[in-house]
């Protein structure tokens, strides 16, 4: 069993934090301490995540809060609204909770970016910390402090930038993940190699198959590694104003495909992976990266069990989607790019050589 890995974010104003990964550490006593005090916990789950870990990490909090509650919200991307948001800011009023509580995101990306907006208004900011239960949540969205909830208009349009206090990735929670979700988690793994390590791209070409199978040590270096890679570019530009755009590599596409299709027809994972092999195939015509390398990421990413075709929406309909990325600026659409296999940067591109792209993958 591999031991504990820490990863630490370093933020200003003490707001650095620590990212844990092991097995077992929903159970580990030492997951709980040293976290700021409060007279009350509140969990905030879902009702398929709930069932399976919620009574665990109350026994656990409540050896360190006196109260300890559940909120338990409907399951799936289609519920990332003001109506789940509202239902947590009902649950902390209505009890009357004070600006100490502490909030624990136990779930997925969607219960972990609500969570986190929720602690970030209540009371204008109360700490939470993410235990994230999806590899997607592990290896990306637990980390870094961007909360959102979705806007029919466009995808994670209304939030915050918050950091949690903590976060602590259990992998044993990943037993029960279905096979499908953790192929949407390794698009976000398979994403850090082309922007930031080509040596890292490598070990997941070789390691993939461990990755599938769930073998735990594989799985702990690829949540470590992805982590590490995220604390570091965290690190540098936490609010976005430059480098931190990279992490979106194939979100651009990715997001079009979510809001068109409408929330929840593809996982987030999915139209990632897809939207990579799309910003690759634009790379490449734009003479960045050579067609070798848009057949590897498009092969891995097939392997990973993740489409490669998107969908067809047309091409006028995703440059109506793009233009509300918030990577968009004065109407133009802007990408993330790999400029050279690990390293990357943002773009702008006319419309007619995105327009150019989608058809030629069949999305027009
Ligand atoms: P998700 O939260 O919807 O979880 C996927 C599914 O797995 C859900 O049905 C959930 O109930 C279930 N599940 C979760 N843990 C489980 C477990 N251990 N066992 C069994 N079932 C389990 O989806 P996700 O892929 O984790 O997250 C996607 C979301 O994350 C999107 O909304 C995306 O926008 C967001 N995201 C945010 C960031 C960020 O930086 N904040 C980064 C990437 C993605
Ligand atoms: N997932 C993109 C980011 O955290 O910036």
């Amino acid at each position: 069993m591999p031991a504990t890995d820490t990863v630490r974010i370093p933020l200003p104003d003490h707001r650095d934090y620590e990212i844990r990964i092991g097995a077992g550490l929903l159970d580990e006593p030492g997951s709980w301490q040293g976290l700021p005090r409060a007279g009350a916990a509140v969990v905030v789950s879902n009702e398929t995540v709930a069932p399976l870990y919620a009574q665990r990490l109350r026994e656990r909090l409540l050896a360190a809060y006196p109260r300890v509650d559940l909120v338990v919200l409907p399951d799936g991307e289609r519920h990332k609204d003001w109506a789940s948001l509202n239902r947590i800011c009902d649950h902390l009023l209505a009890e009357a909770l004070d600006r100490r509580t502490v909030l624990f995101a136990l779930g997925g990306g969607v219960i972990g970016d609500m969570t986190g907006f929720a602690a970030a208004i209540y009371m204008r900011g109360v700490p939470f910390v993410q235990v994230p239960t999806t590899l997607l949540a592990q290896v990306d969205s637990s980390v870094g402090g961007k909360t959102a909830i979705n806007h029919p208009l466009g995808k994670n349009m209304l939030g915050a930038f918050y950091q949690p206090v903590r976060v602590i990735a259990d992998l044993d929670t990943l037993d029960t993940l279905p096979q499908r979700e953790l192929c949407a988690g390794l698009a976000e793994v398979i994403k850090y190699g082309p922007i930031a390590d080509a040596g890292f791209l490598d070990w997941i070409e070789a390691h993939l198959d461990a990755l599938l199978a769930r073998d735990k040590a594989a799985l702990a270096h690829a949540v470590r590694r992805s982590c590490e890679i995220k604390a570091a570019v965290v690190g540098q530009d936490e609010r976005e104003q430059g480098l931190r755009a990279i992490l979106n590599f194939g979100h651009t596409i990715g997001h079009a495909i979510e809001a068109g299709l409408g929330y929840g027809e593809w996982l987030h994972g999915e139209a990632v992976g897809c939207g990579m092999v799309l910003a690759a195939d634009l790379s490449r015509r734009l003479g960045l990266v050579p067609e070798g390398f848009v057949e590897r990421l498009r092969a891995l990413v097939a392997r990973a069990g993740l489409p490669v075709v998107p969908p067809r929406l047309g091409a006028e309909r995703y440059l109506q989607l793009m233009r509300v990325d918030k990577k968009a600026e004065s109407g133009a659409i802007r990408f993330v790019l790999i400029e050279s296999p690990g390293r990357a940067g943002l773009h702008a591109v006319p419309d007619a050589l995105i327009a150019e792209t989608l058809a030629a993958h069949g999305a027009a």
